[in-house]
């Protein structure tokens, strides 16, 4: 877990970058404070009136870019982090009234039940031993009526997943240092990739993006707890919340495809009914 508090100590002003020189475009794709603005929309599928005016929770907040995005509209965003990439967050946010930081675990996060309109959650359900039981602790938070969004690792693609278990196997085992190191040599082959225009299909096998930062975020974790959509529409359904939007598609085909195209993210977004 110290991997993410360095991640977001080197990469503490990603999401919030103005402008990019072309040469370092790939390296830093991804960056821009544009690029956290509609990432945030495509993570959370949250709208307008799921964020206007209200108190909002970033469970698993890294260096603060997605909270930063809520808070332009919601009343107040409460967002917590286990490591200490909530000290970038504060400094990132720290102009920002209606942010409030703090350091705590997804397990047993230090808020009363019920006391969220909005939660959202990006790329850190997997991370946690059983994905399902921390949407439990997520779900416990949320007030009649409110929703939640998650946004976390898709099971669905075996040659993906046998790779990526392989790789992750040895790559969770490096230093720090090293680890950055090979995340700098994916990111080399994910650049070559690009520049002969297949990493979309070497993306069918293999996580390869031309970005360093991404490649370290990726393969810093020993294990991910990957789920399917119809696994996460259960979980809201045996907690009586109603799936309101979700990245899966509707027909068989596209489906497929989608498990094997994206094989690293779903979303799920769904309400808690007035009882
Ligand atoms: C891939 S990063 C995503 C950060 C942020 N949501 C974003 O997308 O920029 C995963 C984050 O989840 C945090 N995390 C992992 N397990 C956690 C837990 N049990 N409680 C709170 N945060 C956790 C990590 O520290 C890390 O900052």
């Amino acid at each position: 877990m110290e991997c993410f508090g360095y991640e977001w100590n080197v990469y503490r002003d990603w999401g919030w970058v103005k402008k990019v020189p072309p040469q370092a475009r790939l390296e830093a794709w991804g960056s821009l404070m544009e690029d956290a603005e509609t990432a945030f929309s495509a993570k959370t599928l949250l709208t307008e009136d799921d964020l206007v005016g209200k108190v909002v929770l970033d469970a698993g907040c890294g260096n603060g870019r997605y909270a930063f995005q809520a808070a332009k509209k919601a009343q107040r965003v409460v967002a917590f982090d286990i490591t200490c990439s909530v000290d970038v967050a504060k400094a990132n946010t720290d102009a920002c009234e209606n942010i409030h930081v703090v350091q705590a675990d997804l397990l047993g996060p230090p808020f009363r039940p019920e006391s969220f309109d909005t939660i959202f959650s990006i790329g850190v359900l997997g991370f946690t031993l059983d994905a399902e039981v921390a949407f439990d602790s997520l779900s416990r938070l949320l007030r009649p009526g409110g929703v939640v969004a998650v946004q976390f690792s898709h099971r669905g693609n075996v040659v993906f997943e046998l790779m990526d278990n392989a790789i992750r196997r040895l790559s969770s085992r490096l230093s720090v240092g090293q680890l950055m190191r090979f995340a700098a040599f994916m990111a080399g082959i994910g650049k070559v990739m690009h520049g002969l225009r297949i990493a979309r299909y070497a993306n069918l096998i293999l996580r390869v993006q031309p970005t360093r930062h991404h490649m370290f975020d990726w393969y810093s974790a020993a294990r991910i707890d990957r789920r399917s959509y119809d696994d996460v529409f259960s979980w809201f359904e045996r907690r009586g919340l109603e799936v309101i939007a979700h990245g899966k598609r509707d027909s068989t085909a596209a489906r497929y495809l989608r498990a094997i195209v994206f094989p690293w993210a779903l979303v799920v977004k769904g309400r808690k009914p007035v009882p």
